[in-house]
């Protein structure tokens, strides 16, 4: 039997001028991607190599001479002859008005480099106000759509909230959303297809829900944790990350890593695991592994409880409810299985 083989063709390349320096990239690069090639660093939120881009955050964005609008560097082509500009006075006006209205708003206070960018734009969301005080838990979550309440001019509105602890494997602080939709796109169509968040609400009151904004053991999620993996912010946190940094314990500067190979199953998906103090205190998996792009399901992201469950364990399993029933109270530890989604796309 004949097996065809496809061979890719390869692709034209295209010359364009950036900040001044000619660049030569196959054709189809993103203007951010060919940026990259010349060591440019751009700031993203919301995009992610792994994810469609959705153009939401628009801190990327850059000039390109005769556009009418800037535009985002992380999904825009490259065309032949463009010329563009990473750093002009109406480039670095529009970022520094995104960082400042998003940390105005917004609990940044975990968001890897945006102190660095903030700095970097001369940003100052302190002059629209002291943020807001936290609305009560579940208040955001039943605005109704359509129905706007005038701005209150003493405050700078914010999105502060209290945190949600509904179950042991991890928490929502929506109060550090920036609204990214990378969890969206994570539990959805790009790789999860659980579809259990969505955005609902209209404008400012836009937030990242759950169906009827049910808590997360009453609702579609399976506990992947690829929306974890995926937030900017660190709204989505692990519940062992979260406990350690309200207690001051979490510290970077003490965890190693270690690759392994998942052992529940044959796909052998490989894990990092985050070690501090002798203990593993969250799973990641490599956005560059071919496997996983980043994605493990409920049993990889969160059952590896009984490697240092220093006690003694009943003979037959404790309580048989490792996996699916471990959010609702239970632990993540065994290797029961639990009909959960696998998160490959
Ligand atoms: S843990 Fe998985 S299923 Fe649950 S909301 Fe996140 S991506 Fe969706
Ligand atoms: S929870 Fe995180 S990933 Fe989801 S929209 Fe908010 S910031 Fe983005
Ligand atoms: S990173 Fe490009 S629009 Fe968000």
């Amino acid at each position: 039997m004949t097996h065809l083989v496809e061979i890719a063709r390869p692709k034209r390349t295209v010359e364009l001028t950036i900040d001044g320096q000619t660049v030569r990239v196959p054709e189809g690069t993103t203007i951010l991607d060919a940026c990259k090639t010349l060591g440019t660093n751009i700031p993203t939120l919301c995009y992610l190599e792994t994810l469609h881009p959705v153009n939401v955050c628009r801190v990327c964005v850059v000039e390109v001479q005769n556009a009418r609008v800037l535009v985002p560097a992380c999904s825009r082509t490259v065309e032949p002859d463009m010329v563009v500009s990473t750093d002009s006075e109406r480039v670095r006006h529009s970022r520094k008005m995104v960082l400042e209205f998003l940390a105005s708003s917004v609990d940044l206070s975990t968001t890897p480099d945006v102190d660095g960018w903030l700095a970097s734009y001369d940003c100052k969301p302190e002059r629209y106000g002291p943020p807001a005080p936290d609305e009560a838990a579940g208040e955001r979550d039943a605005l109704p759509t359509g129905h706007h309440a005038p701005p209150n001019a003493e405050y700078a509105a914010t999105v502060g909230q209290p945190v949600k602890v509904d179950n042991d494997l991890y928490v929502r602080d929506y109060g550090k959303c920036i609204l990214c939709y990378k969890c969206v796109e994570g539990c959805g169509t790009d790789y999860q297809n659980t579809f259990a968040i969505a955005v609902a609400g209209r404008g400012f009151d836009a937030r990242i829900s759950t169906e009827f904004a049910v808590e997360l053991p009453k609702s579609a999620c399976v506990y992947c944790g690829n929306c974890i993996a995926v937030c900017p912010t660190g709204a989505l946190m692990f519940k062992s990350e979260f406990d350690r940094r309200e207690a001051g314990t979490w510290d970077e500067s003490k965890q190693t890593q270690v690759s392994t190979i998942c052992p529940y199953c044959g796909v052998g998906c490989t894990l990092e695991l985050h070690v501090q103090d002798n203990e593993i205190v969250r799973v990641t998996s490599p956005l560059d592994h071919d496997i996983t792009r980043g994605n493990l399901c409920i049993k990889g992201r969160f059952g590896w409880r009984f490697v240092q469950n220093r006690g003694p364990r009943p003979m037959g399993g404790g309580n048989g409810q490792a996996g699916g029933s471990a959010p609702r109270g239970g632990e993540a530890g065994g290797a029961g299985g639990n009909g959960a989604g696998d998160g490959h796309g």
